[in-house]
């Protein structure tokens, strides 16, 4: 039975999708004297706002973010007016030019309001549909923008009960004075829904360093790509076998000189016996020489590489976390996964902490259960209390073993096993229904209609086993200018609907 809750105002870091779906639900609760949604970027869209100008990106072989993504020096007694801090912070987005959804509308986007359409949108479509969810919700009177949370400290309870309170350090730049301004705040909860594709992977391998300094325009990283435009005639070397580097691959057929190679370490989901046409495999590379060249794992080289563009991914970065005063780190880069949390989204030694958005999952859709079990228990009004801490401590103890073991990542949560709707239940669960006057969002059902667009909708065909019947935008939800507008509707015998297998 849940209790009357103590908390009364409540940060959320972030105004991406993450951060929409949870200053909905914190704000229908009606219960929070005070929310307050930081966002560093100019406008709500996080990931998917477009920048025609990446600015060129430091690159640093095999570096994790607490190197290459500090935390700033904050400046004593505040607050306090500074010139700008010069610092990079990875803020701009990776999307390209022709990138489009890869998960259906229907799936993707939050309950109660739809793409403007899909099923496959260009990125432009999440973009203004993130912030106009915030006006949607009224929740747009909440942000703060250009603001950055620089730093979170935990604070003893005022009042001697054992929650904690949360003093951050914000950073406001003023683009107009040119200068930043810097104060100090506090709040009963934080909500993390900070993203974790914002600063770059590139792996270590021999040689790459000096060969930066000696080529120093020839490699760099999928979050600087915009179009294939620049690499035309180029012989250009693409690392990595997931969504941006395939997607990457194909875009620079054509353009780039023939073929275009791909550096791959895993077969991809949606790779065939052989590369698509225009493109020649190869595998990791082994060590880049003084030379120019680059020479493989199997011992092939190659001479005369005009770029090399690395798709190898991101990693979380938590820089504002201040790790001296609230006595451990966030995230474990090691094992890859956060630290001490609970169902992805709480965590098991500071109650007033949460977090939205890491999973990999279905993304919008499972924020929104993410942010209405927090916003439900944060306002004492959830349906079913968090496992003892025992419990939750055996939950994060047998997934990481059997994730492990199986070569699975901790918060990747796959649809094909039936765990994601095992999660979102539980999240559910949690949650239960909103008051009957209305107070609180409900957690929307999964339809018949999204299940089915999970499991027969995809971008490409993916698996060999799979029989696909091209679809195209006409068809199915309004045209898209400037595409093709292909994708594929599979028939899957092997799955019962919702994905769970006997
Ligand atoms: C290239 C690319 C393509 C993708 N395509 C798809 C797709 O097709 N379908 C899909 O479902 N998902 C896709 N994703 C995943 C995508 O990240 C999620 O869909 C979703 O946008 C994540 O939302 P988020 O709010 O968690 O994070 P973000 O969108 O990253 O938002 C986080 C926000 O927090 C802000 N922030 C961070 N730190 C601070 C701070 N200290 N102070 C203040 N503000 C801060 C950031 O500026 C940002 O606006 C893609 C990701 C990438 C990188
Ligand atoms: N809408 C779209 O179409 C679209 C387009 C681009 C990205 N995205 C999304 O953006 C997110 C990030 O995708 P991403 O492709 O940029 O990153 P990612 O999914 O993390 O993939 C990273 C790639 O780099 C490889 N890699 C990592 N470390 C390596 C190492 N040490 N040596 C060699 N290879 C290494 C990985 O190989 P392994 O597979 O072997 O680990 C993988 O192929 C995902 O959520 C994705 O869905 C979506």
């Amino acid at each position: 039975m849940a209790t009357k809750s103590r908390i009364k105002s409540v940060a959320v870091i972030g105004a991406g999708a993450a951060g929409a779906a949870t200053a909905a639900a914190l704000n229908a609760e009606n219960y929070f004297e005070r929310i307050q949604v930081f966002e560093r970027r100019e406008t709500a869209g996080g990931t998917w706002i477009y920048d025609a100008d990446p600015d060129p990106l430091p690159l640093y072989p095999g570096k994790l973010p607490p190197d290459t993504d500090p935390a700033l020096e904050i400046p004593e007694a505040l607050p306090r007016i500074t010139p700008p801090i010069e610092q990079e912070r990875w803020t701009k987005t990776p999307i390209y030019n022709s990138l489009t959804t890869n998960v259906p509308a229907i799936a993707m986007s939050f309950s109660d309001s739809p793409f403007a359409y899909g099923p496959f949108a260009p990125h432009y479509v999440p973009r203004q549909y993130v912030e106009n969810y915030f006006s949607i919700h009224k929740t747009d009177s909440l942000l703060q923008l250009n603001t950055t949370v620089e730093d979170i400290t935990k604070l003893p309870s005022s009042n001697g009960q054992s929650s904690e309170r949360w003093k951050l350090t914000l950073r406001k730049h003023d683009a107009l004075r040119r200068v930043d301004i810097w104060w100090e705040e506090e709040f009963d909860a934080v909500i993390l829904a900070n993203g974790h594709y914002a600063v770059p992977y590139i792996p270590q391998v021999k040689g790459l360093e000096e060969y930066i300094a000696m080529y120093p325009d020839r490699i760099s990283h999928s979050k600087e790509y915009r179009a294939p435009a620049i690499y035309a005639g180029r012989k250009v070397l693409v690392i990595g076998n997931s969504a941006s580097g395939h997607d990457v691959s194909l875009d620079l057929v054509g353009v780039a000189n023939a073929p275009v190679y791909q550096s791959r370490r895993s077969k991809a989901r949606w790779d065939g016996d052989g590369p698509l046409s225009g493109i020649e495999w190869k595998p990791l590379i082994r060590e880049y020489l003084p030379s120019g060249r680059i020479i493989f794992e199997d011992d092939s080289y190659l001479d005369d590489i005009d770029a090399v563009l690395y798709c190898t991914g991101y990693k979380p970065s938590f820089p504002f976390w201040n790790v001296k005063t609230n006595g451990r780190p966030l995230w474990d880069y090691e094992a890859n996964k956060l630290i001490k949390t609970y169902w992805h989204t709480f965590f098991q030694d500071f109650e007033t902490l949460a977090i939205v958005g890491m999973p990999r999952t279905l993304t919008f859709r499972s924020f929104e259960y993410q942010a209405i079990a927090i916003a439900r228990l944060f306002a004492g009004r959830n349906a079913l209390p968090l496992p003892r801490l025992k419990e939750q401590e055996k939950w994060e103890m047998d997934r990481a073993r059997r994730t492990k073991a199986e070569g699975k990542k901790f918060h990747d949560i796959p649809w094909d096993e039936g765990q994601t709707i095992e999660w979102l239940d539980g999240l559910f669960r949690i949650a239960g229904l909103g008051t009957i006057r209305g107070e609180g969002l409900v957690p929307p059902a999964l339809s018949k209609e999204l299940i089915w667009a999970v499991e027969h909708l995809r971008k490409y065909p993916e698996d060999p086993d799979e029989h696909g019947e091209k679809g195209n935008d006409e068809d199915h939800a309004g045209r898209r200018e400037g595409s093709e507008g292909g994708w594929v509707v599979v028939q899957r015998e092997k799955l019962p609907l919702g994905g769970v297998l006997p």
